[in-house]
Formats: structure tokens, C-alpha cells, sequence
């Protein structure tokens, strides 16, 4: 039996999982080219073969693995990496200053740490602002009918969603302006060799999905410490709250693991491994292990080839909610302990429990 300090795999018989904890041994199983983010013989949730769930699923570079994915990859590090991050904070105050239910009294903040990334993300993505109140709730459908433990109304309502998703990017990419943000992914995903729009649509859709869980979790996280630690005076500082949101997200993983699924034999920390076997990799428990020269120094956006392209638009968008909401008022007094989670197979999303005036956001009434 290794002591804790030896690399290894622990096995949970009970869920039929290894687990992965150690930092050595979660950069193995990122990096081992013989584990793959889906089942060999189940590419596309059964749920959804034959749907618009289904035709996007397939075609993200995030379920994929092969050369699928070694083609595309680049293609969307590329675009991602060019998005201007002062553009996403402008937007995201802009977002902030316009409820978008303009009928509301109060705003829930439990739902605006999911609304206010989301309309972010469409604008900096150039959806109009038409479309934006429309796309909230179905992003969350699609999001919340992705998991593998998504009940079978959750996945129901996500293929509809999907559905729509489809329809709004399939009219909007054919229409994007030169320089804009879809019409730089397609031509990077052309210059890569993808000529069908339709990858291109399906893995914007991707990004949606991806960064939804997470970044409200993030935000909800910085929230609490801001509340607790950060004086009232500092609580607008971009670098101040940026720093929080950094440290939030590396020591309280949003999203605190991943899956891998064993595509053939292979030996990972000394264990040997059968083809259908499934590890679970503890993201916050890696990033708390003593770091050896040339790890990184956190697992939270993954590691290896599937490390998550967004991260440093997610840090952004997760920095200026923040500061929008600090300056409603939320953090005025700190969160009460103990605090409750969301039920999520994804994401740690605290519940802040708080309401908000609307005219109260961005500066409003103060
Ligand atoms: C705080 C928010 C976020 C967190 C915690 C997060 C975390 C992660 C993690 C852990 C992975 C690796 C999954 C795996 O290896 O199984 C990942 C992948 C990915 N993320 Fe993020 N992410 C966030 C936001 C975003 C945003 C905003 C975008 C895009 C705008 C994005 C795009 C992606 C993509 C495309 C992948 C798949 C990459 C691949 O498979 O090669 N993420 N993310």
C-alpha cells in the first residue's frame, strides 16, 4: 500500500471510479495519451444521438480526443487568446448597468452570478442584445443537461435548447462582420482545415457551457472573500479584486474535477489500468499538493491537452461581476457560515442568499 506522499491511484469500489488526488499522478492522467474524455464506445450520450444536442456534442473539441481534436485545438486558443480583456470588463459593466429584466424589483444575486457572466460572454461572442435575454435560460438548459447524472427532463429541455442554440449562431455567423469574434473562429477554424460552420457554431455553443457553472461559481467564491477579507476602500481595484478571484479559483476549485476513461491498457503511478476503466481527478486536492519542479501550479483549468482555453476570460469576467456587484452593495456585511452549496455535478456554486435593487447596480443609488 503507497503512503499519501507516493503518486498512486486510490480505487473506490462503491462508484466504481480511481481517483486521482496527487499532483504527480492527476499530470499523468492528463497527459497520458491512453485516457480520453469520453467512453471509446459511447462518443455521444445516447440521450442525445440523433438530436441537436447530439450534432453540437460531437463536434466540440472538448469531447473529443484524436485528431479531431489535436486539428482544432489551436483554432480556438487562437481566437480566445486575442479577445480584448478590457472590451469583456466594458461589457460586462455594461451588462451590469442594464437589468435585464426591466420589470424586476429586487434582483436575485443567486441568478445574476450565472445572468451577468452569460450576457458578458454573448456580447463579447457578438450576440445582439436582442437575443441576450432569450439565450440566458436556454444556456442554462443546455448546461445543466450536459453531466453525465443530468435527470432525463434536464436533458429534455437542454436538447431544446440546443435546438435554439443552433438556430441563433447558424443566422448570426453567416451575418458576422469581418473582425468580429465569429467571424475570426471561423476563419481560424478554416485555416486549420474545418470548412463545415457548423463546428464552428457547435464549439462557440461549447464556450457557453463550459464557462457557465464556473464562472458563477468563481464569482460566488470571490464574493464571500471579498465580503471577509477585502476593506471597503479596495473593493473597486481591478488588480485587488483580480488577485482575489486568482486565489479563489486556485485554492477552491469552481469546477473540482474532471473524467478521464481508460481507452486501453496502460500503467498510470504504478497501476495498472484496463481499457473502460474511469478516473476521477481532484483538481483542489492536486493544487494543494506539494508542487514538484515543472508542475504547474494549478489544476483548476485542467492540464495537458484538454487544459481549458478560457481561463484567463473566465478570471475577467469573474473580476468585473465582482466588482459590479461589490458596488450594489452585496459584500457590505460578510456572508453568514455556515455556507450552502447549489446542487451541481459540475460545479462548488456557493449560495449567497441576497437580493439587490436594480438601480442599485453598477453605482446606481449609492
Ligand atoms: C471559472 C470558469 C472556468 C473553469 C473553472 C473552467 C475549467 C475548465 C477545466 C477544468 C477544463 C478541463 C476539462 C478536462 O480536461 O476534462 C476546461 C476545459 C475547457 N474550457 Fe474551461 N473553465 C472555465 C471557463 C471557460 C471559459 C470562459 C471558456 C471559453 C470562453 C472555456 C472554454 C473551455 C474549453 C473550450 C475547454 C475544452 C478544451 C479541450 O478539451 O481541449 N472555459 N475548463
Amino acid at each position: 500500500m503507497p503512503d499519501s506522499a507516493t503518486p498512486h491511484l486510490i480505487r473506490d469500489d462503491e462508484r466504481n471510479v480511481w481517483i486521482a488526488k496527487d499532483a504527480s499522478t492527476v499530470q499523468a492522467v492528463f497527459t497520458s495519451g491512453a485516457c480520453h474524455v469520453r467512453p471509446t464506445a459511447e462518443p455521444v450520450p445516447g440521450a442525445f444521438l440523433g438530436t441537436p444536442g447530439g450534432e453540437i456534442y460531437r463536434r466540440l473539441v472538448r469531447m473529443n480526443d484524436g485528431a479531431f481534436h489535436a486539428a482544432r485545438k489551436p483554432a480556438l486558443e487562437r481566437v480566445l487568446r486575442v479577445v480584448d480583456l478590457d472590451h469583456v470588463r466594458a461589457e460586462c459593466d455594461r451588462w451590469a448597468a442594464r437589468p435585464m429584466d426591466e420589470t424586476a424589483r429586487s434582483v436575485d444575486i443567486d441568478q445574476l452570478v450565472f445572468d451577468l457572466p452569460t450576457a458578458t460572454l454573448a456580447s463579447v461572442l457578438g450576440v445582439p442584445d436582442a437575443d441576450v435575454p432569450e439565450l440566458l435560460p436556454q444556456v442554462s438548459d443546455f448546461a445543466y443537461s450536459i453531466p453525465g447524472g443530468a435527470r432525463a427532463d434536464q436533458v429534455e429541455r437542454g436538447i431544446l435548447a440546443a435546438g435554439y442554440l443552433l438556430q441563433l449562431f447558424q443566422r448570426l455567423l453567416p451575418i458576422a462582420p469581418s473582425g468580429s469574434f465569429l467571424a475570426s473562429f471561423q476563419r481560424e477554424m478554416r485555416d486549420v482545415g474545418e470548412t463545415d460552420p457548423d463546428t464552428t457554431i457547435a464549439n462557440t455553443i461549447g464556450f457557453f457551457f463550459q464557462a457557465y457553472e464556473g464562472t458563477a461559481g468563481l464569482v460566488a467564491s470571490s464574493l464571500i472573500a471579498i465580503a471577509a477579507n477585502v476593506p471597503p476602500a479596495m473593493r473597486d481595484d481591478v488588480q485587488v479584486i483580480g488577485d482575489i478571484v486568482a486565489e479563489r479559483l486556485r485554492d477552491d476549485p469552481p469546477v473540482p474535477a474532471a473524467r478521464r476513461f481508460v481507452a486501453q491498457e496502460t500503467v498510470i503511478a504504478g497501476q495498472k489500468l484496463s481499457a473502460g476503466d474511469v478516473i476521477v481527478l481532484m483538481l483542489g486536492e492536486a493544487n494543494r499538493c506539494p508542487h514538484l519542479a515543472g508542475m504547474p501550479d494549478s489544476f483548476s483549468g485542467g492540464f495537458g491537452p484538454h487544459a481549458c482555453p478560457g481561463q484567463d476570460i473566465a478570471r475577467t469576467i469573474a473580476e468585473a461581476t465582482a466588482r459590479n456587484l461589490v458596488r450594489a452593495g452585496i459584500c457590505d456585511t460578510p456572508f453568514p457560515e455556515p455556507i450552502a452549496f447549489r446542487p451541481s455535478g459540475v460545479a462548488r456554486i456557493p449560495v449567497l442568499n441576497r437580493q439587490v435593487q436594480p438601480s442599485s447596480l453598477n453605482g446606481g443609488n449609492r
